[in-house]
């Protein structure tokens, strides 16, 4: 590498910020620039001994310092923001330049930018980038879409220095093409929505169902951590939950609001699988979960209308504790087992022919959703790239075969309590529903067809049929 600056970053916002840093910290010189040039100054005047970090007021200036190709990230908002900041460096750049957006863009419009971009000579990358501020600095897991050919060339080394690491493998690969990259990191997005609602679903049934203390149940989180269910945040959730508020001397989760709030990607996850067609059904659980929430006044004056079953506390229900954990790892694997279809119906209708297995090995480390099991789940799709359920691999239907007893009893007292477990509860229903051969939607289509016409087909003969409904009630073959 030259002493010139070889990348340059623009957005210096905490993640941004931390990136340059991170860049900085494995010797990679970089020219960092902001819209706002105090932001820069600062910056500088913070960090800049920490690494070759150079600092550029004008938007001209920053691009000419880099060496060619140029490599540039934007780590600006994802929406009009990333708009803005590509339609203000395009003009500088040269056929052959890669400009890479790290913000948590919407795939469609990542597709559309690697368009409109390619059209200047230069190559678009959408790359996620997971593991908040402190993995942006320390170790991120990257997911990096777009062209292939400038990704090995220019790309990868710099990414792969700068990603967290697991057994010696960088949490960062080449996903695919245009909006691969972002696409993946979605669904990443959407089961850390799944898992955290999870989690508060926990929280809530070991708190006003078997009756625990705050500090008791921050312990159970530590303990779970010692198990399968080991993972970042399972970690933090024990964190959050030891803490107290200094001003009030409560555990802090008692007086945060109870209003969820969300900038987008859990809900465009379940808008995707919508499109698609895939049962998406913990992480949409946990995206209305938090659309539930945030109706606090709504919830505050329901609390004193509508009925509930008589409130009974079961202090000490050792089976309810015990079964939580079961309950929590079973569906655990089915917000997995989704997500995991989801980029699988996303790879075949798109052609990005996505590695499962490999989106898997670089979740290992760095992202949010880092867990234990992630390595059994790249073992399964390492078997078998093609397996059309992770559900059906034998490590994960063993484990789903141990935990159902005590996960249908938590789903059952749950709703025998009264406490709301949407996330528990619809991934049981789509564990029964799936290992289902035969369902009432035989039903349904006999319905649509009485009142619509709409056709059925049969078990057991090729073809639509319609019943004369209001004639002489005979089948027809249509
Ligand atoms: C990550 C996180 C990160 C961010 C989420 C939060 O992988 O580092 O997912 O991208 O924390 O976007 O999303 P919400 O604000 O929608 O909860």
């Amino acid at each position: 590498m030259t002493s010139e600056p070889h990348v340059g970053l623009t957005g210096l916002a905490t993640m941004g910020a931390n990136l340059a840093r991170n860049l900085a910290h494995h010797a990679i010189p970089v020219a960092v620039h902001n819209r706002t040039f105090s932001r820069t100054e600062k910056f500088i005047a913070d960090y800049g001994s920490e690494g070759p970090l150079s600092a550029y007021e004008s938007t001209a200036d920053w691009v000419s310092a880099l060496s060619r190709p140029r490599l540039l990230i934007s780590m600006v908002q994802a929406g009009a923001p990333t708009d803005a900041v590509i339609e203000e460096i395009i003009p500088h750049l040269d056929p052959g330049d890669i400009l890479i957006d790290g913000g948590n863009a919407n795939f469609r419009d990542t597709q559309r930018r690697h368009r409109s971009v390619a059209q200047h000579g230069v190559h678009f990358l959408g790359a996620g980038v997971s593991g908040g501020e402190e993995g942006a600095l320390n170790g991120p897991s990257i997911m990096p879409g777009g062209d292939r050919d400038p990704y090995e060339r220019a790309v990868r080394p710099v990414f792969e220095a700068i990603a967290a690491q697991v057994d010696g493998t960088p949490c960062c690969t080449y996903v695919g093409p245009d909006g691969a990259g972002h696409y993946v990191k979605m669904v990443h997005n959407g089961i850390e929505y799944a898992d955290m609602q999870l989690i508060a679903e926990s929280y809530d049934l070991l708190r006003h169902g078997a009756g625990l203390e705050v500090p008791e149940i921050a312990a159970c989180f530590e303990q779970w951590n010692q198990s399968e269910l080991e993972s970042f945040l399972i970690e933090i959730s024990a964190r959050v939950l030891a803490k107290t508020d200094e001003a009030s001397g409560q555990p802090l989760v008692d007086v945060i609001l109870d209003a969820a709030e969300q900038k987008g990607t859990g809900r465009w996850t379940a808008q995707n699988a919508l499109e698609l067609g895939v049962p998406l059904t913990g992480i949409t659980e946990a995206v209305f979960a938090r659309t539930l929430s945030a109706l606090k006044s709504e919830r505050v004056a329901a609390a004193g209308r509508l009925a509930g079953p008589a409130p009974g506390t079961s202090r000490g229900d050792e089976t309810l504790v015990d079964d939580l954990g079961h309950a929590l790892y079973a569906s655990k694997i089915v917000s997995y087992a989704q997500g995991f279809a989801q980029m699988a119906a996303a790879s075949q209708a798109e052609g990005w022919g996505l590695d499962l297995g490999a989106m898997a090995t670089i979740w290992r480390g760095g992202c949010i959703i880092r867990a234990r099991f992630l390595d059994r789940i790249r073992e399964a799709y390492g078997a078998d790239p093609a397996l059309a359920n992770l559900m059906l691999a034998e490590f994960f239907a063993q484990a789903l075969e141990r935990a159902q007893d005590p996960w249908r009893r938590v789903v059952a007292k749950a709703a025998e309590m009264g406490i709301p477990a949407p996330a528990f509860s619809s991934s049981l229903a789509y564990y029964d529903g799936y290992r289902r051969a035969r369902g009432p939607a035989s039903l349904i289509q006999g319905l649509r067809d009485l009142f619509g016409a709409h056709t059925y087909r049969r078990i057991d003969r090729e073809g639509a049929f319609h019943i004369s409904w209001s004639g002489d009630g005979a089948e027809n073959e249509i």
